[in-house]
């Protein structure tokens, strides 16, 4: 579905990726794992158009999409929950969520994939009225993730969702990521916690200073004190 073929992005004259290639086919959940600063955000951040590539190309169903804007990546079925959630939070939880629809002018599919959402975090649907900023960690992803959904993608890049929560919150994040996957949703997962990848991901690759350093299937590198010290820091 997705093929990166030799990225690279500089930020000036900071090359922050270089040479980058893997694949993401249909139906899979791919993860990238890397420390801090390694470029993960870059990557998807170019992967949805809010930062140009240097060179290199990018084909999701064929097309070539590197360099397109981020409304045409949306429209074309890329939609990307961002690393810290970014809820608008003195909006409600259902104002937050259709935001997510913006680009979407069908309002049978609108209200059908919010009803959708609500399956996903039944959680959520009591509390639609309620301001996103008063609500747990836990629940802002939730959000996040649900805005992204309501864009209706077919690929879903998903930066760090387990970042900062307690880990039965992380659990649950795991139980939902796997359940919109086996309902078909593509995932390009980024993570630092290697337990939630190895749980998820089949392809894992690692990146460190904006190479792909390593590739491998995400238990093998969960496994490998080794992998973990010398590309994770930990
Ligand atoms: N907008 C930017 N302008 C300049 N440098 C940036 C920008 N965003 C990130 N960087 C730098 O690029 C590198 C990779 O950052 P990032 O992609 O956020 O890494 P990660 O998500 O893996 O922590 C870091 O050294 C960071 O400081
Ligand atoms: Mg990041």
């Amino acid at each position: 579905m997705l093929n990166l073929l030799h990225l690279s992005v500089s930020y000036g004259p900071t090359e922050v990726l270089r040479d980058v290639s893997f694949s993401v086919a249909a139906g899979s959940i791919v993860a990238l794992l890397g420390g801090n600063g390694a470029g993960k955000t870059t990557l998807l951040n170019t992967l949805s158009g809010m930062v140009k590539p240097k060179s290199g190309q990018v084909e999701f169903d064929g097309r070539q999409i590197a360099g397109l804007d981020a409304y045409s990546l949306v429209k074309a079925g890329i939609v990307q929950v961002p690393q810290g959630r970014f809820v608008w939070p003195s909006l409600s939880v259902n104002d937050n969520l259709l935001l997510g629809a913006s680009t979407r002018h069908d309002k049978h599919g609108i209200s059908r994939d919010l009803d959708r959402v609500f399956e996903y975090f039944p959680h959520l649907k009591p509390r639609r009225g309620v301001a996103a900023g008063m609500m747990s960690g836990g629940e802002q992803q939730m959000v996040a993730i649900g805005r992204a959904l309501m864009a209706g993608p077919r690929l879903l890049l998903m930066d760090e969702p387990s970042h900062g929560l307690s880990p039965r919150i992380v659990q649950e994040m795991v139980e939902v990521i796997r359940r919109l996957n086996s309902d078909g949703m593509t995932i390009l997962l980024i993570e630092q916690n290697v337990g939630v990848a190895a749980a998820l991901a089949g392809a894992t690759y690692v990146l460190a200073n904006g190479e792909i350093a390593f590739e491998t299937k995400g238990s093998t590198v969960a496994g490998d004190p080794a992998i973990l010290k010398a590309y994770l820091g930990r």
